[in-house]
């Protein structure tokens, strides 16, 4: 099966795709199909249901690629709390945006997928499985050509879920650190990440700080 056929065994997978592909340029479609593909392998390993997971990488990008005016008067519509870094740079808000859409427009009541579809550009702290896991697919997924994604996902693979994570955390936040509008709960959640993964044993405190080798 190629990157571009993939098919999904939850009840709404083919109203979602075919919501993607009309809302959607096709290169956005497939990238959402490969990280719903890529999530639907992660299920397992990091312990998320299969449905909760396809969901998640399928609808991520709903929003992407609306204009920056648009993003803005649909989050104001929807209340949510816009920081002085999301009006700098309202691209940030395609993933609160969708969050609301598939909860408001698609009824998706799942608060783990909605929390995932928030986040999965920067990350929180605190932030649960499902989050995580979108936030590590939505970077590495397959179609992704740098050499980082292939080297995450083969951390993944030999190392686990979770070292694989912190690498693409690490190099998600040295990229950021360039750009003029940082979102500082990316630089939040990449503390809260290493420090949590340090208590939980699977990083070692030199790690944490220095990044994994690559
Ligand atoms: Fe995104
Ligand atoms: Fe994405």
């Amino acid at each position: 099966m190629g990157p571009t056929n993939h098919s999904f065994a939850i009840p709404r997978a083919a109203e979602y795709i075919a919501l993607l592909e009309h809302r959607l340029p096709p290169r956005i479609v497939l990238h959402a199909l490969s990280v719903a593909n890529y999530m639907a392998s992660l299920s397992e390993l990091v312990d998320i249901p299969y449905e909760r997971a396809v969901t998640a990488g399928l609808l991520h990008d709903l929003k992407k690629g609306i204009r920056t005016e648009a993003l803005l008067r649909e989050a104001e519509a929807c209340g949510l709390d816009i920081s002085p870094t999301q009006r700098k740079n309202p691209k940030l808000l395609h993933g609160p945006v969708a969050a609301e859409a598939c909860r408001r427009e698609l009824g998706v009541t799942d608060d783990a997928v909605y929390e995932a579809i928030y986040w999965h550009t920067t990350g929180r702290p605190g932030l649960r499985p499902t989050g995580l896991a979108l936030y590590f697919a939505d970077y590495a997924e397959p179609l992704r050509d740098r050499p980082e994604a292939a080297h995450a996902r083969e951390i993944c693979r030999t190392e686990g879920f979770f070292r694989a994570l912190y690498f693409v955390t690490f190099q998600k936040v040295q990229y950021i650190r360039t750009r003029d509008s940082v979102d500082p709960i990316s630089e939040e959640f990449f503390v809260w990440i290493g420090r949590e993964l340090v208590s939980r044993g699977h990083l070692s405190d030199q790690e944490r700080v220095m990044g994994l080798s690559r």
